[in-house]
């Protein structure tokens, strides 16, 4: 899928918003600046969240508690070794829409029910994404 500029991936994020459930985990993957953080604030924004919606490379985890589902921003950048995940206490999300960034990071087996996205850089300052699609997100990718 061909993502042209930011509203381009902007659409696509309220188009997840409405697609996901609670409990869900979407994965963002790609190089620095692709524009993964981009597609989590469309679906951020979707939800009804109307300030800003900043990276948590710093921060590593952002809740939007307020928002029906709650939503968690979640980047790994910084995560050095896996065994740091646990310290984050994402299992308390149970109920909230799980997006991470980097999920490399975490080590491959967790989220095994997760629907991931992966971003690359196009030929004229787009993006392409592919999709691996879980059992769980048959059905609901691509989203409309
Ligand atoms: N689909 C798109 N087409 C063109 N430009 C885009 C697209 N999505 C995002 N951008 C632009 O790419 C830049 C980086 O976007 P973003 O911060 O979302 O990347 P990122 O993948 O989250 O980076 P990081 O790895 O640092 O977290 C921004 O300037 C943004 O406007
Ligand atoms: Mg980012």
């Amino acid at each position: 899928m061909i993502l042209q500029d930011e509203a381009a991936a902007a659409r696509l994020g309220a188009a997840l918003a409405q697609a996901a459930k609670p409990g869900d985990v979407i994965t963002l993957s790609g190089p620095l600046g692709v524009g993964k953080t981009a597609l989590a604030r469309g679906v951020i924004a979707a939800l009804g969240h109307d300030g800003e919606v900043p990276s948590p490379s710093f921060s590593i985890v952002q809740p939007y508690e307020d928002l029906d589902p709650p939503v968690w921003h979640v980047d790994l950048y910084r995560i050095e070794n896996p065994s740091e995940i646990e310290e984050l206490g994402l299992d308390s999300a149970a109920d909230a829409i799980l997006l991470v960034e980097w999920p490399e990071r975490a080590g491959a087996g967790i989220w095994p029910d997760a629907l991931r996205l992966s971003l690359e850089f196009g030929q004229n300052g787009d993006r392409n994404l592919t999709a691996q699609v879980p059992p769980a997100w048959v059905g609901r990718w691509p989203p409309r």
